[in-house]
């Protein structure tokens, strides 16, 4: 039986975390080089498990970025990943549901994620956010080394969680880009 289990990243058990390394490893392939973050670790994992095998997974990272002349609380949804021989299944959908029910009870004002398969994503409700210069922490090998500046229109998208849209205006992530 499947089963979908959120833990704050502090407490994930050892095994879970043996297990989610390949599965991170094989759906991103050269990006988490043994760890189970790529830049810095996320607050909570939301985990799919089926008779004790983890078979996708979705990390969320919450703060406040700013937007233009606004401060607003997000939560960013990363490296979410379902096991190959288990994809086009609904667990993908199922754990993105998931995050949306966790970071609406959290009462943020957007699901922001990066994203290539912007197709899927809209159909969860993601729209693309409208061309403005984006800054951020840059971290490399596990180390700061810069700002930069750069327009991700090709790859953010927000859920809004309440009637607001998105602000207008440059945006400040206030830390890493997950
Ligand atoms: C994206 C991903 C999480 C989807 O998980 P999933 O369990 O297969 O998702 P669901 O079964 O809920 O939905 C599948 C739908 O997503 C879309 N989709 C999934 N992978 C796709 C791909 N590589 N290209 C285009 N569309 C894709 C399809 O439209 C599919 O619908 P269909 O089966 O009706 O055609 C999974 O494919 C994955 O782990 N990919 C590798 C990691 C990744 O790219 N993560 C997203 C980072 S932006």
């Amino acid at each position: 039986m499947m089963m979908i289990q959120t833990f704050a990243e502090p407490m994930l058990p050892a095994a879970l975390q043996d297990q989610l390394r390949p599965l991170l490893d094989d759906a991103f392939p050269g990006f988490f080089n043994g760890r189970i973050y790529v830049k810095q670790q996320p607050h909570f994992r939301i985990i799919m498990d089926d008779e004790g095998e983890v078979v996708g997974q979705v990390a969320l990272d919450y703060r406040v970025i700013r937007v233009g002349a606004e401060v607003v609380q997000i939560c960013f949804v990363i490296d979410l990943c379902v096991r190959k021989d288990r994809r086009r299944q609904g667990i993908g959908s199922k754990l993105l549901a998931e995050a949306e029910t966790q970071a609406r009870q959290a009462g943020v004002s957007f699901i922001v994620l990066m994203a290539d398969l912007h197709d899927f994503y809209s159909r969860h409700g993601f729209l693309r956010i409208q061309s403005e210069l984006t800054r951020w922490l840059a971290i490399e090998d596990r180390a700061s080394h810069s700002l930069i500046e750069e327009d991700l229109a090709d790859q953010l998208m927000a859920k809004p969680m309440t009637e607001i849209g998105w602000p207008k205006g440059p945006i400040d992530l206030l830390g890493y880009l997950p």
